[in-house]
């Protein structure tokens, strides 16, 4: 029997519970890993739970005890979660957590960790929740070359700008709607300023490209200046508007952004709607391939979470080899890359009168007076703000995905 203990019983940890009480059997029949949780670590107790048994308020107990093999931490945030995985790590237990902030700011001296340790770290939850995503980079597509990921990583932006898209209205109403339902934090800076997706982008290009991309590095813009007169122009030229999270590699060059980006409705990260996540990945073999699925949400992540923990159940004693090397990935200048840009300007112009600007430019008609709206030819980041510069009354600028 493997003797498991959970830090944190909150949305994932009491996720992870009831993954290995409702598939405990099937877990053992298909794999051979008999799963037992032994403790809880909690502030609170949960008198009337069967859980309340099995919790501890003293991390010592758990690291201390021979038995616990593996340690679950689900707590979010950096510590004590980074102290409590270095301390379980040391004593020679693997880890497996769901916790992006700690991974994207010390998975490498984690994972050289346990490493040293002839333990694993493993992270499968951090990134899209419930999807799998991790693991076929690290075990399923060692044999390409990627050389792109881009991805809806963040399930709260994506129900937001969903809801804006499906019923008009404005950031202010939805995001106060999708936090009376729980699918936003009180404080949402993370998510909504692009923080969230910036440290998911960050893990899995360090995993894809083999260094350790610096999640402070990455060009980040989230979605709070998304309007529904943005959501009118999109629907105008038949786009939709997501906040992508986007790394690529050209030989040895590394770029990496998030922003929010107008995506054409042929392109099938437009149909990832609600809290839902997606990952398209590009390899020179591979081609395209696309990861869909529930991105957050209590059972969805600690079905990731159990993955890991049944992982590291079949390698004790040796551990999960792979990852990327520490040395840091020099990200490439965003301002070097190119793309279209969408533009919304004060005043009625013509196509003359921009183009004297911003050279060829295709002007949208959403129907809004007093402004005019239009999209430039591909340019540098650069070049678009140089021109940008040039130019008075500029009200918004949306990048143009393809
Ligand atoms: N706040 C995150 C999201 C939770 O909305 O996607 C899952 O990482």
């Amino acid at each position: 029997m493997v003797q498991v203990a959970v830090l944190g019983y909150g949305t994932v940890g009491s996720g992870v519970v009831k993954v290995i009480d409702t598939n405990h059997d099937r877990i053992l029949e298909k794999t051979g890993v008999d799963l037992n949780v032994k403790y809880v670590l909690d502030l609170r107790d949960f008198p009337g739970d069967p859980i309340q048994e099995k919790v501890v308020h003293d991390y010592d107990v758990i690291v201390n005890d021979p038995e616990v093999q593996v340690v679950v931490e689900v707590m979010g945030g950096s510590e004590p979660a980074r102290t409590f995985t270095a301390r379980a790590l040391e004593a020679g237990k693997s880890v497996c957590t769901s916790n992006k902030e700690l991974v994207a700011r010390h998975g490498t001296e984690l994972i050289a960790l346990a490493r040293q340790n002839h333990a694993s770290y493993l992270f499968e939850a951090s990134c899209g929740g419930g999807i799998p995503i991790i693991r076929p980079l690290r075990t399923s597509l060692t044999a390409d070359h990627i050389d792109e990921i881009t991805g809806i990583l963040n399930g709260t932006t994506n129900y937001i700008l969903s809801k804006m898209i499906d019923e008009g209205l404005e950031f202010d109403s939805v995001l106060k709607d999708a936090q009376d339902r729980g699918y936003a934090e009180r404080n949402p800076e993370a998510d909504v300023e692009g923080h969230d997706a910036c440290r998911k982008i960050a893990i899995l290009s360090s995993l894809a490209y083999g260094k350790r991309v610096d999640f402070t590095d990455i060009y980040t813009e989230g979605i709070t200046r998304i309007t529904s007169a943005d959501i009118r122009y999109a629907k105008a030229m038949n786009k939709t508007i997501k906040l992508l999270a986007y790394s690529s590699r050209q030989d040895d060059q590394v770029t990496a952004m998030v922003a929010p980006y107008l995506v054409s409705k042929e392109d099938p990260l437009s149909a990832v709607n609600g809290v839902f996540n997606a990952i398209f990945v590009h390899g020179n073999m591979l081609g395209d391939a696309m990861f869909y699925g529930q991105g957050a949400g209590s059972e969805a992540t600690a079905s990731a979470v159990v993955s890991d923990v049944i992982e590291e159940a079949q390698v004790i004693g040796r551990g999960v080899v792979s990852y990327w090397k520490p040395e840091k990935q020099v990200l490439a200048d965003v301002s070097g890359t190119e793309k279209q840009f969408f533009v919304r300007v004060t005043g009625q112009h013509d196509a003359s009168a921009l183009e004297s600007v911003f050279g060829p430019v295709e002007i949208v008609d959403a129907g809004i007076g007093g402004e005019t709206g239009f999209v430039t030819a591909r340019m540098s980041e650069a070049e678009y703000q140089k021109r940008a510069a040039q130019t008075e009354g500029i009200v918004s600028m949306i990048r143009v995905r393809g």
